[in-house]
């Protein structure tokens, strides 16, 4: 089957995509208002997309209702977002802070979370997410008007003590992150899976 997406409603591309490309790792985006006000939500259209500088890179669509998205909006106001990564153990209550809540509606507080400081932005991270990144706004690139990446510059990784296998190294124990991942449809995730490794191939080896 060939799909011309030119000929498809977004909605049904939005299905084939999604359904295709998993799994997504999830950035649990937290971030304050102008005034302040915190908010968070899960984002799926995310990715790491550079390491020189660090950047990785958030895909926020426009809600019918209000417009920008209130983690769009912030990151738009503020230039600062942190990037938590989600656990199993925090699973349901980053399902929680995907309420279509109204912006002066802090997720934060409405999921039963707790946050510690952020050392070089103000908005908070989530407790209990073992991966934190402190993002500065590198630059937003709108596609359309139903759509913006933000592209972040990671300014600082906090990584929980227990998941280090060699702080020094900067060696990460993978498997004790357990985090989740988005698959298909409205609410399929994926928690661990098989894994396998392979050697890279190098040209100089032939
Ligand atoms: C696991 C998960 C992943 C999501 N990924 C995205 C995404 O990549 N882009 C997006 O615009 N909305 C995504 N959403 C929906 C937003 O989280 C939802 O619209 C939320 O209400 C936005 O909150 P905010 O207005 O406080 O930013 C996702 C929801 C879930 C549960």
């Amino acid at each position: 089957m060939l799909y011309d997406t030119s000929v498809y409603p977004p909605s049904f591309t939005y299905k084939l995509l999604t359904s295709t490309i998993t799994p997504r790792p999830i950035a649990w985006v937290s971030t304050q208002g102008a005034s302040g006000q915190r908010n968070a939500a899960p984002y799926s259209f995310f990715n790491m997309m550079g390491d020189n500088p660090p950047i990785v890179c958030v895909g926020l669509m426009r809600d019918p209702v209000k417009g920008f998205k209130d983690s769009c909006r912030n990151i738009l106001d503020t230039g600062e977002f942190v990037v938590n990564l989600v656990p199993y153990a925090l699973a349901r209550q980053m399902n929680a802070t995907c309420i279509n809540a109204p912006a002066e509606v802090d997720e934060i507080d409405l999921a039963g979370l707790q946050t510690e400081p952020s050392v070089k932005i103000a908005p908070p991270r989530i407790a209990g997410a073992p991966v934190s990144l402190e993002c500065s706004l590198h630059s937003a690139v709108a596609t359309s008007p139903h759509q913006t990446l933000a592209i972040g510059r990671v300014e600082a990784i906090h990584i929980a003590d227990d998941c280090l296998l060699d702080a020094e190294r900067g060696h990460v124990d993978n498997a004790k992150l357990d985090l989740i991942a988005r698959l298909h449809g409205s609410g399929w995730y994926q928690r661990g899976g098989e894994r396998f490794e392979m050697v890279r191939p190098r040209w100089e080896d032939r």
